[in-house]
């Protein structure tokens, strides 16, 4: 029995995508496994996430041409050390309650003779993974997100090489606010979650982090900084997500777009951090936006490893029938959970174990 595997990408790119399409691609089609096995597959990749299973008109050679890749071990081959993902991706939501077209999604399925469905993604792609699933599409999800916020595993893809963005960024950063003894304000991604705000603050070793999951006091911010007066430091880095809010207020939006899934655009809190200072402290201060950069480059060896190991668990997946599943790590283990378990609840920062409420930083003590 042969049957058909899709991949797709779907939502922010990130580097460990590629990685994953290939090791999904190399175990299915690996020729010694397929001695054991008592199924056989063909793979192929669908462009531009759930966009390219809305678009594609499977009676039209040149739109097949546009949205479906055939993908063997050959075109696969380097695609792990590369970034982005060369299957293209979109935030088309085949669900959005203004523009559903979810049955053009599972009739596309259907013509196409697709068997099974790998989707990468976050919470949304992975959330329409789900109600295919639901639909009798049968799925399987990897995790990805450079967020690291999805519920049900410890690592989603991308992450890690986001953190070495931040750190590196900030090690540039440093010669040039100690020359001019300035503060730097420096704004990750992290709309929800503060994981790469305070992984990346952290192991840059940053002055003071803000996190989405604990409002800080502008007050308080200005007031660690005066403390550091008079001693040898004559510069200090601020490093805060997107999604932060001061006390009392929003989170800081970059326009009004809303996206298919209902999230809007976020930007601008580290701007108004820096103004702020300089207007309470009058020490001199910058902002930087990461913003994309942190998507961006070759995957870390983290993300390489956790790339095969992800798409080589969901392959495994499919010969066992395990649909409408994500495959997780949890505790150094790579197992799979229920995407229904994953969906409409984010793993957040613990602020009571993982968060220094008082001087905004990483704890210092575990106990
Ligand atoms: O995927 C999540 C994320 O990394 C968020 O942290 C950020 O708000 C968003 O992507 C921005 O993505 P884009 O500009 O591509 O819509």
């Amino acid at each position: 029995m042969k049957q058909k595997i899709a991949v797709l990408t779907g939502g922010g790119d990130c580097p460990g995508l590629n990685g994953a399409v290939k090791w999904v691609t190399k175990s299915a089609l690996d020729s010694k496994l397929a001695e054991k096995r008592s199924v056989s597959f063909e793979v192929i990749g669908i462009a531009e996430g759930w966009r390219g299973l809305v678009e594609v008109d499977p009676d039209d050679p040149k739109s097949c041409d546009r949205y479906l890749k055939h993908l063997d071990q050959e075109i696969v081959r380097t695609w792990d050390r590369y970034g982005g993902t060369n299957l293209g991706t979109s935030r088309t939501n085949p669900f959005s309650p203004k523009n559903d077209r979810s049955d053009k999604v599972v009739e596309n399925i259907k013509k196409l003779g697709i068997d099974v469905v790998v989707a990468l993604g976050g919470e949304d792609t992975l959330g329409v993974a789900y109600k295919l699933h639901k639909l009798g599409v049968k799925t399987v999800g990897i995790p990805k997100t450079i967020d690291n916020d999805l519920t049900g595993t410890d690592y989603s893809l991308g992450f890690d090489t986001a953190v070495n963005v931040i750190m590196e960024e900030i090690d540039r950063l440093r010669t040039t606010a100690g020359s001019h003894s300035r503060i730097f304000v420096v704004e990750t991604m992290g709309r929800h979650a503060g994981w790469l705000a305070l992984h990346g603050g952290e192991c840059s070793g940053a002055y003071i982090i803000l996190i989405p999951e604990h409002m800080f006091d502008m007050d308080r911010v200005c007031e660690l900084l005066q403390e550091r007066k008079g001693r040898e430091i004559n510069y200090s880095i601020i490093v805060v997500s997107e999604g932060a809010k001061p006390s009392g207020q929003h989170e800081f939006l970059r326009d009004s777009k809303v996206d298919e899934f209902g999230h809007s655009s976020l930007g601008g809190i580290a701007s108004f951090v820096a103004g702020e200072i300089e207007k309470q402290t009058g020490f001199e201060s910058r902002h930087l936006i990461l913003s994309h950069l942190q998507r961006g480059g070759t995957p870390s060896a983290r993300d390489r490893l956790m790339a095969r190991w992800f798409g080589i668990a969901a392959v495994d997946m499919i010969i066992n029938e395990d649909f409408g599943r994500m495959v997780s790590l949890v505790r150094g283990e790579i197992t799979s959970v229920p995407m229904k378990e994953i969906l409409h609840k984010l793993k957040l920062v613990d602020v009571a174990k993982q968060y220094d409420t008082e001087r905004y930083n990483g704890r210092r003590s575990i106990m």
